[in-house]
């Protein structure tokens, strides 16, 4: 084998390494590193299949494509739920950014005066 073939061969299998290294060798930061990372791909699959979707002048194409987005968005909260699982300030921190919206529109999630729950189901 040629010497620039076998290099090439062993940087790919470095990147390879790197890309497929096992759970096991991981730690709990660099796991959510990964978890992000996947989550980015699932919302980058989203989107693509949505901007199909949308350009698309084939209702079986569109049906399909859309049904693929949204089991994607399943992905994507089954990796948020592995997120909050593994960091304990995870949802806080969401939940945060969700009262933010709610304050900034609003809407309020609190008790009225006479103790009845604001919030809608
Ligand atoms: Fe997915």
């Amino acid at each position: 084998m040629h010497i620039d073939s076998g290099n090439m061969i062993l940087f790919k299998k470095a990147q390879e390494l790197q890309v497929v290294k096992t759970p096991e060798t991981l730690t709990d930061r660099e796991l959510t590193r990964a978890l992000r990372d996947a989550i980015i791909a699932e919302e980058g699959a989203i989107k693509q299949y949505e901007t199909v979707v949308d350009a698309a002048n084939n209702d079986d194409v569109k049906k399909v494509l859309q049904s693929i987005a949204d089991e994607e968005k399943v992905h994507v909260g089954e990796l948020q739920k592995l997120l909050d699982r593994l960091l304990s300030d995870e949802k806080d921190f969401l939940e945060k950014g969700s009262e933010e919206v709610e304050k900034d529109l609003g809407e309020n999630d609190s008790e009225t005066e006479n103790g009845q729950n604001n919030a809608q189901e």
